[in-house]
């Protein structure tokens, strides 16, 4: 096993802005490549979604859209917020409303850390696949509490810490090995927290399904060049990312089936309900 890179950038913060490259770099891919594969897991997670009648909704970290189309036509003529710190995500779901018809979908570029900073009194927000990116989740549910009234719904899926055993797991581990930085444990602390964000859990679930790639190969690859290794190896370097690669592949556990290569995927599902005042709302 090989000591922890320091060589490129060393143990700092991640900077937000090499996120947000990260993520104008990976844009056409992710869509391309990614947002097919997760959108069986969207869907689960719009089908949840249950905000009251009257009011906005808002989809902090929207990507190229997927779920922002999929909340348009589930509640039509419904002003919906959308918003990503990515320009070219922000282009993307542009463009996607547009093409879907969407005429009720305003898309902004703004990080989903400062929602209620335009967002006030919303029905709802929803979030897929980004909370688990953030620096700081609680604060960004802070922000989301913030901009919901009362009665509203947060609905947020997510990537949770992986198992050991898993691909996910067994790629964290790679990294570690390599960067010395891991991921923090934020969950339960989060949860534990959500009452003094003024949130009730209503569902805490795990949505299982299978992801297909042609291969283990292939799926290093697009994690690298269009999904959540990006800002991962605009940090660390190719050097760094080839020695998680060789890492990883020596031990993937991805299982091969028909020809394909599947990564079992167990998504994490919250549904929130605001019942009470948040902290910001006491002053
Ligand atoms: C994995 S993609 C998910 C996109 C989309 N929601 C989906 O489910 O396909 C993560 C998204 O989070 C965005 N992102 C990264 N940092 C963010 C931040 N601080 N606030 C909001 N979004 C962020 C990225 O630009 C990217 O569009």
């Amino acid at each position: 096993m090989s000591a922890p890179t320091t060589d490129r950038a060393g143990p700092k913060p991640p900077d937000p802005t090499l996120v947000f490259e990260a993520w104008n770099e990976a844009a056409r891919g992710y869509r391309e490549y990614w947002s097919p594969r997760f959108r069986p897991f969207v869907e689960r997670a719009v089908a949840a979604f249950d905000p009251p009648a009257e009011g906005p909704l808002a989809v902090p970290g929207c990507g190229p859209g997927d779920e922002v189309v999929l909340l348009a036509q589930k509640f039509p003529a419904r002003a919906i917020l959308a918003s990503d710190p990515s320009s070219e995500m922000v282009g993307l779901c542009r463009a996607a409303a547009r093409a879907a018809g969407a005429s009720s979908v305003l898309v902004t570029q703004s990080p989903a850390e400062g929602l209620a900073g335009s967002v006030r009194q919303a029905a709802g927000v929803f979030s897929s696949f980004t909370l688990q990116l953030l620096a700081d989740p609680l604060r960004a549910l802070g922000a989301w509490s913030l901009a919901l009234r009362r009665g509203g719904a947060i609905t947020v899926i997510f990537w949770p810490r992986p198992g050991p055993d898993t691909s996910f797991g067994r790629v964290q581990a790679a990294i570690e090995r390599a960067t010395g930085q891991s991921r923090p444990d934020w969950e339960p602390k989060v949860a534990a927290e959500l009452p003094h964000l003024g949130l009730e859990i209503e569902r805490d679930e795990r949505v299982a399904l299978d992801v297909e790639h042609a291969s283990p190969e292939e799926w290093f690859q697009a994690a690298v060049e269009w999904g959540a290794l990006r800002p991962v190896f605009l940090r660390w370097g190719p050097a760094v990312l080839e020695r998680c690669r060789v890492d990883w592949l020596s031990d993937h556990r991805m299982i091969e089936r028909g020809g394909k290569w599947i990564v079992p995927s167990e998504a994490r599902l919250w549904t929130l309900r605001k019942t009470g005042e948040g902290p910001h709302e006491a002053h």
